[in-house]
């Protein structure tokens, strides 16, 4: 085979040089055979589109023609002309043909139209099918979207430890980290673990969040955000959790909660705007094939004011709808976390637009989120999405030393595994606040895909760490 540079997909079709000679490279979708003339459709992860390569049978290896089946990799260079056939605008002309490898009948995405779960089980190599090819490319997007609206914005990159000694959420959710023989465990009289002989001389974990990190930055650096992998070591089997996520966590100094809602909205709408200016050809086919209501949806939320809303008001139209003959799994009360059925009803039913909820009760939120005057309610906000439900969870900190303080003690938490975070409040302390975003449920929403699974390479999920 000659030698020459190689082409990719993406760039090949939108070439108008038709005459020119290019090569590309990639893993067959189709291959269709008569006597006169063979169509290899084409693809190499740079988009979601195929290239069609023509091929004169009479000119190659019959034997080897017939051995390039779905899933083999070739690479090929002939001359790019005008297509003839529907479909496409340009096409190549095989001059060469070289086989890198052939792909057995026993490719597991041979067929089309396999379950998501099936495909779960070929993680590996769902990859290479349209639609997984076409999420990884918008979570890309996403990323990079995420990364130019903080930059723009004058945050700096910051980045939080994964190994921590504390549990920012509190939820004793955390996964252990420990050089320790888990065989043959050091005890003390009273039985506890001894972790002096352990690697960090203290019990650590894998961080569940980088926020009280990302305070310490905020507050000397005026607004920071992280983008990195959280751990949570919740026992929830549903299609809106991992036990390995990404989160997104902006913190800033000087914002109250206004400011706070403002910037959730701002950064979701340019993520969004973002999708739909650059991933048009995946959304586009993600519409047709998983969600005919996809880009439909994403145009109409970047053009709706998000509804602000009061937990006690909430409570009310929940207790409301329940007065007028609607059914709840869980019962509706004041003080109760809203179940993902709550949510819905209020994102998806009542207000038919993206909700973000406001001023919860204590009790239900972490110790670090600010109270408000009335003592019973503290600034928390969460966004409420259709279909995905939380999408941000976020609060004004309490800057207040004796007020955090006071809820430390409260809630028993360990004081001296926060004497760090709490030397913020000592020193020169300031009125902050930030959210984290669960990149996966963003993607979830951007993709239109119904399982978190399914938007992330390779999930963690309880019994689940293959690949
Ligand atoms: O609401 P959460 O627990 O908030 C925090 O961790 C705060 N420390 C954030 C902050 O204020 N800096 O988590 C934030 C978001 C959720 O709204 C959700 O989108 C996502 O993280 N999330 C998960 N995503 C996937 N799988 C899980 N198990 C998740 N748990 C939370
Ligand atoms: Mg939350």
């Amino acid at each position: 085979m000659s030698k020459m540079n190689r082409t990719k997909v993406v760039d090949v079709l939108q070439c108008q040089d038709f005459g020119t000679i290019v090569n590309v490279k990639g893993w067959v979708r189709t291959h269709r055979s008569s006597k006169a003339v063979d169509f290899i459709a084409l693809n190499d992860g740079s988009t979601i589109k195929n290239v069609q390569i023509v091929v004169d049978p009479s000119k190659f290896d019959e034997n080897l023609l017939k051995q390039i089946t779905t899933g083999s990799c070739i690479s090929v260079i002939g001359e790019l002309v005008e297509s003839q056939g529907a479909g496409q605008t340009s096409e190549i002309q095989c001059q060469e043909l070289e086989v890198y490898g052939l792909c057995g009948n026993d490719y597991p995405m041979q067929k089309k139209g396999q379950s998501f779960e099936y495909m779960r089980q070929y993680a590996h190599m769902r990859l290479r099918t349209n639609t997984f090819g076409a999420v990884m490319r918008i979570r890309h997007n996403m990323a990079i979207a995420i990364h130019q609206y903080f930059h723009e914005h004058g945050f700096f990159y910051f980045h939080t430890p994964i190994i921590t000694a504390s549990d920012c959420e509190g939820a004793g959710e955390m996964f252990q980290v420990t050089t320790q023989n888990l065989y043959d465990l050091k005890k003390d009289e009273e039985g506890k673990i001894k972790y002096d002989d352990d690697f960090f001389g203290k019990m650590t974990s894998l961080t569940v969040s980088g926020q009280l990190e990302g305070e310490l930055g905020a507050t000397a650096l005026g607004q920071i955000y992280t983008f990195g992998p959280t751990f949570r070591a919740e026992n929830s089997n549903t299609p809106r959790h991992l036990a390995e996520f990404w989160m997104i966590e902006p913190e800033v100094a000087f914002i109250g909660l206004d400011e706070l809602m403002d910037l959730e909205e701002d950064f979701i709408k340019h993520c969004v705007k973002w999708a739909l200016e650059h991933c048009k050809d995946d959304l586009e086919f993600l519409n047709k094939m998983i969600d005919k209501t996809l880009i439909a949806r994403l145009e109409s939320v970047i053009k709706e004011d998000f509804v602000r809303l009061p937990y006690t008001e909430g409570i009310k139209i929940l207790e409301e709808a329940v007065a007028n003959g609607h059914k709840f799994e869980f019962p509706v009360s004041w003080g109760m976390d809203l179940a993902s059925e709550h949510e819905r009803y209020l994102v998806e039913h009542h207000f038919k637009k993206p909700v973000i909820m406001i001023n919860y009760p204590k009790d239900i939120k972490a110790f670090y989120m600010k109270m408000n005057e009335d003592g019973k309610t503290v600034q928390g906000t969460d966004v409420l999405f259709p279909q995905i439900g939380e999408i941000i969870g976020g609060s004004v900190r309490e800057e207040n030393y004796d007020k955090l303080m006071g809820e430390i003690n409260r809630r028993n938490i360990p004081m001296k595994d926060m004497w760090w975070y709490l030397d913020t409040r000592k020193y020169g302390t300031c009125p902050h606040g930030g959210f984290g975003l669960g990149f996966e449920r963003l993607i979830l929403f951007v993709t239109g895909m119904a399982n978190i699974r399914d938007v992330i390479p390779f999930p963690r999920t309880p019994n689940n760490a293959e690949f």
